[in-house]
């Protein structure tokens, strides 16, 4: 069933909003086109609102009932800033509608983007099969010409595999195209991400169904954005390569961090001039308790995985893994080095999600870090923002509190696991009177080391010993 919504006029109040899409507004301003986004999660729906946003008619399926029913009222079942009012914006105006009937939503749709989750398999490689399922689906109700877009991260050979599945059925003449166009969305900033990427990757060895796509980002992006065209199977690479790039990349600059400590180097004076240095890059050089979320892990582990199939197993991917898992000790090691044995402490944990901006606790550190200190004894109680109720499904046991100040109450040492900005704002002389032992542990040198000394506490950050 198609929800729809009265259509708002669109005035000049809207052209004026503070959006990116807004700016593209030209005078010779480019139709919209008719799509449709399959998965209603957090990258089918940033894609939908955003080219709903654009300009374009979206109809966003979602099969899940109750996911369904919640965003048909404009409602999202997790945390992302901007998200919210992007959706009811575009549903107000009509140009975003919600569906779970997947036949009824393709029909008649030029492009059709693909957001389905692609979860790691026991194996370690991708489990495709929801992937599956829709293909199989689409090949019964496709005609020829639409243009599936695969958003999704896939194994290289999916887009392949995608066409002939939805060509090879009985019709003649039916040409489906598939196009990979990964996504390089980040939680916590994924709007602005849309209406400014760095680069927008379009894999496909037909120029027709490359152009259309095109045209979909161009009709509401900013100028000068690179279109990267490519075949199918790069396309899926750039993807791939992209993220365990990232993940070494932090993979090296926590390790570093681990050697300033004892030496007494600041890593982040260190990083100061790295960052300096185009080659290196600004971004992506602060240490943390390891890196987490959806999909860093699963996709080195494809990656490696298809390496290790082509006979040419990929080293440093697997130390990277390795190392991460290290960092997540390397904090609690740092918390003992405070409190002494961990048997019966108190650790006030401050933020759980993998990062700020986001309630995601998917392969947080928060939940290895956690394990651990329960491990050795410690009583653990805990506090975010955000992801009170994501902690709960993958904590059970964790007592969660409701503000900072519940956390550090008759702490032996807190703990910052996440950026959030609230615990810069940290009131230290009253944290110091209620703490049991005034120690923290700064997992994200989110604080000044100096300030905090200041008020009496210990204070340990990631590699400014
Ligand atoms: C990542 C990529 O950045 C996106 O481009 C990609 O689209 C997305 O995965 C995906 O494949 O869907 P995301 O997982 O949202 O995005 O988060 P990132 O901002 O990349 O951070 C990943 C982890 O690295 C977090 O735990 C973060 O705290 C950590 N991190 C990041 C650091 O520890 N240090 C840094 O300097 C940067």
């Amino acid at each position: 069933m198609q929800e729809k919504y009265p259509p708002k006029p669109e005035n000049s109040a809207d052209l004026d909003r503070e959006s990116t899409a807004s700016v593209q507004v030209a005078a010779s301003r480019p139709v919209g086109i008719n799509l449709c986004v399959i998965g209603g999660g957090f990258v089918g729906l940033v894609t939908a609102a955003g080219f709903a946003e654009f300009g374009h008619s979206v109809v966003c399926v979602e099969k899940d009932l109750a996911r369904f029913n919640l965003l048909c009222k404009g409602e999202i079942p997790f945390y992302e800033k901007k998200l919210p009012e992007l959706i009811k914006r575009n549903i107000e105006c009509n140009r975003l509608t919600f569906s779970n009937d997947l036949v009824e939503s393709v029909t008649g749709r030029q492009v059709i983007f693909i957001a389905v989750g692609t979860p790691e398999s026991k194996s370690g490689r991708t489990d495709s099969t929801a992937l599956d399922e829709i293909a199989h689906l689409l090949a019964e109700n496709l005609q020829s010409g639409q243009i599936i877009v695969l958003k999704s991260t896939v194994p290289v050979g999916t887009g392949s595999r995608f066409k002939q599945i939805l060509n090879s059925n009985s019709y003649s003449e039916r040409n489906i195209s598939v196009v990979n166009n990964p996504e390089f969305l980040r939680e916590g900033n994924a709007v602005d991400d849309f209406f400014h990427p760095r680069r927008i990757v379009i894999g496909c060895d037909e120029a027709r169904a490359i152009e259309i796509v095109a045209q979909v980002y161009r009709l509401g992006m900013k100028p000068g954005v690179p279109i990267v065209t490519t075949n199918n199977e790069t396309a899926e690479m750039i993807k791939y390569a992209s993220n365990a790039f990232l993940a070494t990349k932090i993979g090296f600059i926590n390790e570093l961090a681990g050697l300033c400590d004892p030496i007494g180097i600041n890593v982040l004076e260190v990083t100061r001039a790295m960052r300096l240095d185009p080659r290196i890059g600004p971004e992506f050089l602060s240490p943390g308790p390891g890196w987490g979320g959806s999909c860093f892990r699963k996709d080195m582990k494809e990656l490696m995985g298809l390496a290790d199939s082509m006979e040419f197993p990929l080293i440093i991917a697997r130390a990277v893994l390795e190392s991460n898992q290290r960092q997540h000790l390397y904090v609690v090691e740092k918390v003992r080095r405070l409190t002494g044995s961990l048997s019966n402490a108190r650790i006030g944990i401050l933020g759980l999600s993998f990062k700020a901006g986001t309630s995601d606790m998917r392969d947080s550190p928060a939940i290895p870090i956690i394990n651990e200190l329960v491990k050795e004894g410690a009583l653990v109680v805990a506090y975010d923002p955000q992801a009170k109720e994501q902690a709960r499904e993958c904590l059970p046991d964790l007592k969660l509190v409701d503000n900072i100040y519940d956390t550090a109450d008759k702490a032996d040492c807190l703990v910052i696991l996440t950026e959030w900005q609230e615990f810069q704002l940290l009131d230290f002389k009253r944290i110091k009177t209620i703490m049991n032992r005034p120690n923290l542990v700064d997992a994200r040198n989110l604080l000044t080391p100096e300030t905090v000394r200041r008020y009496g506490l210990n204070y340990l950050g990631m590699g400014q010993s």
